[in-house]
């Protein structure tokens, strides 16, 4: 299983994602591959963000090594599944699926929380480390479930 997360910047909440997936890989012994990108080329070959370095580093994960990188539309080949945190970033994945396969793979990775509700991670980037720590804990949860039904597949 190799899972892609995506959000705009690729700095904040991606590599969140990506940090917390990995260390629950990690924990339970889980044999699956995750990566992170984003949309703003801005950010392109940074670190993330040093909140959220730091509100993964109170938790244990360190992801000050990871490096923003803009999605490609390979990435579909690459993954076997594509969460994004909210609706910009699922209108960004499925404009570049080349076909049904492609876009059955993206989904709001709150569903995994909430089947269905389509809820969205909230952007952290103009906001203080309160807000990052709310995004840590929802991803948290939600990478929990993920991990945990992988482990029962396997
Ligand atoms: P992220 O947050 O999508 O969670 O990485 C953002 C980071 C940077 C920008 C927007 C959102 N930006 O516009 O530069």
């Amino acid at each position: 299983m190799k899972i892609l997360m995506v959000c705009l910047g690729n700095i904040c909440r991606s590599p969140l994602a990506e940090g917390i997936m990995q260390q629950k890989f990690n924990l339970y012994g889980i044999d699956a591959q995750v990566d992170s990108a984003g949309f703003e080329p801005f950010h392109t070959g940074d670190s993330p963000d040093d909140r959220a370095i730091k509100v993964a580093l109170k938790n244990g994960i360190d992801i000050s090594k990871y490096r923003a990188r803009i999605f490609q539309t390979i990435d579909f080949d690459r993954f076997d599944r594509i969460y994004v945190m909210d609706e910009n970033n699922y209108n960004d994945v499925t404009r570049e699926a080349r076909n049904e396969n492609d876009r059955r793979k993206v989904d709001f990775i709150l569903n995994e929380l909430k089947p269905g509700s389509n809820d969205v991670v909230p952007d952290p980037y103009y906001g203080r480390l309160r807000d990052f720590e709310e995004v840590f804990d929802l991803l948290d949860q939600a990478t929990e479930i993920i991990a945990k039904k992988l482990q029962k597949d396997s």
